[in-house]
């Protein structure tokens, strides 16, 4: 094997051309992520797809448009540039200046967190591998492709992280991240969410839509953390998630669309028969996405995340943007809880509360979905509407793990719930029934009848351009 030319075939600005331990580490790396990229990746064969690549964080060098075949493509490592007069924005270590190197105190717990994040990354190119099989357009196609290899260059983001400051411990879990699969008997991904499947391009939507958005907000906490290097790796990633959610959220909007579309042409709900998705099959896949993603951000409290935020490991949302002290230790906040068996609230201290805080804000982000969806619907002119679930609705994390409850929060029985949680949740049928549409169509310009085209294509191209040329 010949050795990778690093400034050329990994892009980057961390200086790896300077750092000899970095390179072999990174070096004995490479191959077993394109490996894994070859057994684990995308199984469509393509001779190459119109991609974005970052090669600089700064200027236009984020986003290099081009032809590339999806092997070649060159998986970067970047940091947005380091702020010199950053200051530790919470905490107890508040108003000191960041760390560069991590503090031996902290190294487990950053290093966990980095792997948790790190995990997600590959998990969500596994399980959208057999996508491409079934692409509603090469547009799709090539939206599905941008966001797996985005989704291998922030692995490549966390992995640099592991090599160049936690050592051999770094390296070992390195390999973890590889050796771990979505959905996995054995050694499945760690966070439940990442080893569903993600079978159709109404999950894909879903998916980019609910559960990379938890990604944005997972970033968003590490964007504010003590340890600059991961700070800086995670304020990148963020810019590059933004082109998932559109993916997510224009993917929705499309497949609702269309579906308001025929609803009205034919003057029925019924559109199955027209090829389109019925509202209420939307409203399941909807329904399942949100509730497993509100389980991604863990209990709803946690003293581990209070050592994290006092620690200055992970802040909140818009840390600096918040209106207090930004050490919380006197201060309280509502959270959901279980008060002798039925759905509540209990007082606890702000620290405590910080997954709840999290979660809260990740809410009324998703809010902002629905009614765009909404809009759609009745500048159609149509009366339905969509809807998030309740928050305890099928829960199995946190406080509401217990219990079962309907989308409108009713609490049922575990018979009530078995008899109709086929009406909240994606029955085999209706899986079956949207597999049946997932036929792919891959000549220029053309889209399949369940989904409406964008609006506008990628980086200025039309709609019917050649995004991705099969092989
Ligand atoms: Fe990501
Ligand atoms: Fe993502």
């Amino acid at each position: 094997m010949t050795r990778p030319d690093y400034a050329e075939k990994i892009p980057n600005n961390v200086g790896l051309a300077e750092d000899r331990r970095l390179q072999r580490a990174l070096e004995s790396w490479q191959p077993d992520f394109l490996s894994w990229w070859e057994t684990m990746g995308p199984t469509l064969p393509t001779q190459d797809v119109y991609l974005r690549t970052a090669i600089d964080v700064r200027g236009e060098g984020w986003a290099q448009f081009g032809h590339v075949p999806m092997i070649d493509y060159r998986w970067g490592i970047f940091l947005a540039d380091k702020n010199p007069d950053r200051k530790i924005a919470f905490g107890a270590h508040q108003g000191e200046p960041p760390w560069q190197k991590v503090p031996g105190e902290y190294r487990a717990e950053l290093q966990r967190l980095i792997v948790i994040q790190g995990d997600t990354e590959p998990a969500s190119v596994e399980q959208q591998r057999n996508l491409g099989a079934t692409a509603p357009s090469l547009y799709d196609l090539r939206n599905l492709f941008q966001v797996n290899v985005e989704e291998g260059r922030h692995l490549w983001a966390m992995v640099y992280l592991l090599h160049a400051y936690f050592g051999r411990d770094g390296r070992e879990e390195a390999e973890e991240l590889l050796r771990r699969n979505s959905g996995s008997e054995d050694s499945p991904r760690i966070l439940g969410a990442f080893n569903e499947e993600t079978p159709d391009w109404l999950s894909f939507y879903m998916f980019t839509y609910f559960t990379d958005r938890d990604g944005k907000y997972q970033l968003g906490t590490l964007k504010e953390s003590a340890f600059d290097p991961l700070s800086r790796t995670a304020e990148f990633m963020l810019k590059e998630e933004a082109h998932h959610m559109m993916v997510g959220t224009t993917g929705v909007d499309r497949v609702v669309e269309r579906t308001a579309q025929v609803m009205v042409e034919q003057d029925t709900d019924d559109v199955a028969a027209y090829g389109a998705i019925p509202l209420d099959v939307i409203q399941k896949y909807l329904n399942f996405h949100y509730s497993v993603s509100l389980d991604l951000f863990g209990g709803e409290t946690s003293t581990n995340v209070a050592n994290y935020y006092t620690a200055g490991l992970k802040g909140r949302w818009l840390e600096e943007r918040r209106k207090d002290d930004h050490r919380l230790t006197d201060d309280s906040i509502m959270v959901d809880a279980l008060l002798e068996g039925t759905i509540g609230q209990v007082e606890v201290s702000a620290l405590v509360g910080l997954n709840t805080d999290l979660r809260r804000e990740y809410i009324a982000d998703c809010a902002g979905g629905v009614k765009r969806w909404n809009r759609i619907l009745a500048d159609a002119g149509l009366a339905q509407r969509l809807y998030l679930p309740h928050v305890a609705f099928n829960r199995r994390v946190g406080a509401f793990a217990s219990i079962e409850v309907s989308p409108s929060g009713e609490q049922l029985t575990v018979d009530e719930w078995r008899l109709r949680q086929g009406q909240w949740l994606p029955a085999d049928t209706d899986k079956a029934f949207v597999r049946s549409l997932m036929q792919p169509v891959y000549q220029r310009g053309k889209i399949a009848a369940w989904v409406a085209p964008p609006r506008n294509g990628i980086n200025g191209q039309p709609f019917d351009y050649d995004y991705v040329h099969l092989a």
